[in-house]
This record gives C-alpha cells, sequence and structure tokens, in this order.
C-alpha cells in the first residue's frame, strides 16, 4: 500500500534519481518545477584518465555515492522522507548497470516510505527541462536533443506523451562527437565545454570541416563523418608541417557541427510550421549553438528556449520535473520496475 496525497496539484514534493551514465544526481523538485535541491556529482576524474566513461567504473561509484546523494538531495532541500509524495527514477535509456543502481536505490525508498513509483525515460527528462525555467513555452513546439548519446529532433505536444521523432543521427551523436574530436586532439574528456572555449579564440573559417546531410531533404544527422574529416586532416597537416592552432581547428569543427543542427532545426520549423524551439540535453549548453539558433529562429519568428547550463547537462531535477506531469497523468510502476536500455520515446 502506498501512501498517496490527496491533492495532486499542490505541494507536492517528489525525489528524482539520475545515474543513468556517469554522473550520481539526486534532486528534489516540487510541483514539477520549483527545484528544492538539485545535487549532481561528477565522476569525470575517474573517466578522465581512459578519455571516456567506463561502464564499470561509473556502475561501482554510483553504488558508492548514491547513499550520500540522497541524504545531501533532502538536506539541501531542508526536507524528511516523510515529507515527500512519490520516488521517481530513470530506468531508461543509460548504461545498464549504472541505471540499476538508481533504480534499486529508488525502489528501496518507495518502498520503505510506502511512497509511489515512477520510472522515467531520460530523454523525455531533457525535452522537459527547459519547461521547468519557461513560463512562456507554448505547446507544441520543436526539441532539439543533443548530447553525448543522443541527437533527435521531436515535436513535442502538449501533454508529455505521444512525442514524435522526425529525426536522429544515423551513427555518432553530436556530443559523441565533440568527445572524440577533443580526445583525438588531446584535450581531455569531455570535449563539449574545452572546444567551445578554446573556438571562442579560434578563426572558424580557417579550415572547411564537412556539414554531412545538410542538405538531405530529411532531417537524419551524422556525426561520425566530421571525426575523421579531423583527424584526416591533422595527420596530413602535420606531415606537411602546416598544423594551424588548436583554436582554429576547434573553432572550425564547432561551425560545422553547429551549421547542420541549426540548419536542420531551422528547417523543420518552418516546415512545420511551429514558432518555438526548445534545446535541450548537453550540447545545449554550446554558446555557438544557442547564439546561432536564436538568431536563426529570430529570422523566421521563431522563439528559442533553453535550459540553464546545470539543467542541460544530466540531472535528477528534469526527472523529478516530469515525473510530476507523470504523476498527475496517472502513471505509477511497480515494484519490477527494471531497467532498460532502450531509448524510444512514447
Ligand atoms: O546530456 P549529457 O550530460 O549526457 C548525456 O545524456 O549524454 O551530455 C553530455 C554531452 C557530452 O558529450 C559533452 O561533451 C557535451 O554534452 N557538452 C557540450 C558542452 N557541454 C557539454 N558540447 C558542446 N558544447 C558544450 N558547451
Ligand atoms: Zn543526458
Amino acid at each position: 500500500m502506498t501512501k498517496e496525497k490527496e491533492v495532486l496539484s499542490e505541494g507536492m514534493k517528489i525525489l528524482g534519481i539520475d545515474t543513468s551514465c556517469d554522473d550520481t544526481s539526486v534532486a528534489i523538485v516540487e510541483d514539477g518545477r520549483s527545484i528544492q535541491s538539485n545535487i549532481i556529482s561528477s565522476q569525470i576524474e575517474l573517466h578522465k584518465k581512459y578519455g571516456g566513461i567506463v561502464p564499470e567504473l561509473a556502475s561501482r561509484q554510483h553504488v558508492e555515492l548514491i547513499n550520500y546523494i540522497i541524504e545531501e538531495a533532502l538536506q539541501k532541500a531542508d526536507v524528511n522522507l516523510t515529507d515527500l509524495s512519490a520516488i521517481a527514477v530513470t530506468n531508461r535509456p543509460g548504461l545498464i548497470g549504472a541505471l540499476l543502481v538508481g533504480v534499486s536505490a529508488a525502489k528501496s525508498l518507495a518502498y520503505c516510505c510506502q511512497l509511489p513509483l515512477l520510472g522515467i525515460n531520460h530523454i523525455e527528462g531533457h525535452i522537459y527541462a527547459p519547461f521547468m525555467e519557461h513560463d512562456q513555452l507554448t505547446f507544441p513546439h520543436l526539441c532539439l536533443t543533443v548530447s553525448g548519446g543522443h541527437t533527435l529532433l521531436v515535436e513535442v505536444p502538449e501533454g508529455w506523451e505521444n512525442y514524435h521523432v522526425l529525426g536522429s543521427t544515423q551513427d555518432d551523436a553530436a556530443g559523441e562527437a565533440y568527445d572524440k574530436v577533443a580526445k583525438y586532439l588531446g584535450l581531455g574528456f569531455p570535449g563539449g565545454k574545452i572546444i567551445d572555449d578554446l573556438a571562442k579564440m579560434g578563426d572558424e573559417t580557417a579550415i572547411t570541416f564537412p556539414r554531412p546531410m545538410l542538405n538531405s531533404g530529411n532531417y537524419q544527422f551524422s556525426y561520425s563523418g566530421i571525426k575523421t574529416s579531423v583527424r584526416n586532416f591533422v595527420e596530413k597537416a602535420t606531415k606537411n608541417q602546416e598544423l594551424p592552432s588548436v583554436e582554429d581547428i576547434a573553432a572550425s569543427f564547432q561551425a560545422a557541427a553547429v551549421e547542420v543542427l541549426v540548419a536542420k532545426t531551422i528547417r523543420a520549423t518552418r516546415e512545420k510550421g511551429y514558432r518555438t524551439i526548445t534545446l535541450t540535453g548537453g550540447v545545449a549548453a554550446n554558446s555557438l549553438l544557442r547564439k546561432e539558433m536564436e538568431i536563426a529562429g529570430e529570422e523566421i519568428g521563431a522563439k528559442v528556449f533553453y535550459p540553464s547550463i546545470r539543467l542541460c547537462t544530466d540531472n535528477a531535477a528534469m526527472i523529478a520535473g516530469l515525473a510530476y506531469q507523470k504523476y498527475c497523468q496517472g502513471q505509477r510502476d511497480d515494484f519490477d520496475l527494471n531497467a532498460s536500455a532502450n531509448s524510444e520515446i512514447v
């Protein structure tokens, strides 16, 4: 038997957990939008020396940290377990071992506190994030979700269900390309912010990298080719002793990566008749993407919304926030809730 709050829409505090990848995050969100705490413990230092996430290490680290992060989230929000109305957890998609840690913790909490349990899709969480900070966000809208694992153009109707995916990447995600290029250039991990910062000091016209699928006539993306072009260019230029500065390479790569994201999103906005665009996921933290999308959006009369940086990259606040909407729609999960790698959004 779980305790259900009688009033659904008021003062409902949900504890959310996200352990889908390399961040251990726990948040308390009231009524879907008011963030009482959003603790994010990054494992970057642990994975840095391997140049990417090592799944087994990520799971072990989540196990070490999860109880402390739950405690910290409660303390920061000044909330007791008895004040909570539900427990939400990312149960898909992600690294299976990592997801399982969050799912097990959420089940234990829900069972002990006799609270409703909700399994939440991580990508839907990203899509929800801009809504938490922008009252003016209207529906339906078009969402570009760009992270280390996903590059999706999604039509978002009112009601946080029945999403329609217009296009996705056929190979690497945009964030993955940033990470691989940074690794190749010896810049460190994760590469997105490092390249973003270096690019500000570089000349984006120094090298012309390809814009894959720019004119493909559909809404699909491809990011593995750009990465290979950067590698081939650097190899050749090094041999000929004509290697430009790393700032110029970063700026030129970023210009190519961002141009495709903006062009495809703007074309879809025009063709589908949208007036509102949202940017979400880790790559939505990118300064050039934000700027170029705003400029291009203004030209076609579309408003662009993106979350603050902390809500762009992985966080549990977006999970607890979306869980409130799902709770109000009647979602309740059983204790047989499982982790899944399935990335379908329904
Ligand atoms: O959403 P996220 O935290 O995790 C996934 O769900 O994948 O996204 C992480 C990705 C990484 O690939 C990282 O390099 C990229 O987001 N990223 C950025 C920036 N900040 C993070 N990419 C470009 N520019 C940034 N400023
Ligand atoms: Zn994510």
